[in-house]
């Protein structure tokens, strides 16, 4: 019997390390996206304490396979589920490889203010010390609290609460893999309540330009990222810029590369192209016009977002504007 007084928390599932499964506890290997909604949700009872837990299955895939196709899914869903006044808050579990982006993607198209929750873990469900359960307890417990209400999709992972854009994952292996490089992570939860340490001061949610519609509308620009390193060639951007809306460059440093790329990456701008320069460092700021005359060449700077996320923002960006100088202003204002 459920008890009515406790908020309904619907929890969808995507697959993911917190859902893998080893040969064995100590094993190394396993294989992610193995147990079902309802089998996380068994290994952790005292959900039954804080939420009446309303569980479906989105996809269950390792993080990697991550597509467009889940992202439309999951993100008309949660629209739903935000427009539907009995749910008090939507817990996303998800695979940890590519989380923050999509954390990211929904809080750029989801227009709702209700707590949306992203939760993974680095530990297989069957391991020894798996972090799983504990993690999915307090994603139940952030989604469920007022203080989230507002703050667009939201991070815990290792007992720490992250804003979506500013999520990264910055190691391969252990408890520790996420930060929130350049502005800090948002808060803590302690004994099952969040503790917010800063606002999100970033658009998202409700003030966001972009949505679903637009980006089916426009055909889900596509668009590429080119790592950039020593002697980095023209021909690998050429080919990109001839399948691709838009490129974006993990440079080197403040956003840079060879003058062989960085020539190739202007010759794509002229064709139309849109080039976005991020940096490959895992934080700091791309300033425009510093390094590189962006004005000249026809680039746009990527501030302080890591390319993979600026990769989001340009594709939501050419859903409203093919216009240089407008997306920049989007780069500026997200
Ligand atoms: C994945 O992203 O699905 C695999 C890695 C993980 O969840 O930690």
């Amino acid at each position: 019997m459920p008890d009515l007084a406790l908020p309904v928390i619907a929890v969808l599932a995507t697959g993911g390390t917190i859902a893998g499964a080893q040969a064995d506890a100590t094993s190394a290997g396993y294989k992610a996206g193995s147990f079902s909604v309802n089998d996380l949700l068994a290994a952790v009872p005292q959900l039954a304490r804080i939420a009446d837990i309303r569980a479906e299955q989105v996809a269950n895939v390792g993080s990697q396979n991550m597509t467009h196709a889940v992202w439309q899914a999951l993100a008309a869903r949660v629209d739903t589920l935000c427009q539907d006044a009995s749910v008090a808050g939507i817990v996303i579990t998800h695979g940890t490889d590519t989380l923050e982006e999509t954390a990211y993607f929904l809080s750029l198209v989801n227009q709702h203010d209700k707590p949306v929750v992203l939760v993974g873990a680095m530990r297989p469900a069957t391991a020894l010390g798996a972090e799983g359960p504990a993690n999915l307890y307090n994603a139940v417990a952030l989604a469920r609290h007022p203080d989230a209400r507002g703050r667009g999709p939201l991070v815990v992972m290792n007992e720490d609460v992250h804003y979506a854009r500013e999520i990264q994952k910055t190691a391969s292996a252990g408890l520790c893999a996420f930060a929130s490089p350049n502005r800090g992570r948002a808060g803590v939860m302690h004994g099952g309540a969040p503790c917010f340490y800063s606002r999100n001061t970033t658009v998202h949610s409700s003030q966001s330009e972009f949505s679903l519609a637009l980006l089916e509308k426009a055909g889900w620009p596509r668009v590429d990222v080119v790592y950039a390193h020593a002697n980095v060639q023209a021909d690998l951007i050429d080919f990109v810029a001839g399948v691709a809306d838009g490129i974006v460059l993990a440079g080197v440093g403040d956003g840079n590369a060879t003058d062989l790329a960085i020539d190739a990456l202007s010759r794509a701008a002229a064709d139309g192209v849109a080039v976005v320069r991020s940096s490959r460092t895992g934080s700091g700021f791309v300033a425009r016009d510093v390094e590189l005359d962006d004005g000249r060449l026809g680039f746009i700077a990527a501030r302080d977002l890591n390319p993979q996320k600026a990769r989001i923002l340009l594709m939501l960006a050419l859903s409203v504007t093919r216009d240089p100088a407008a997306v920049q202003a989007i780069f500026d204002r997200y």
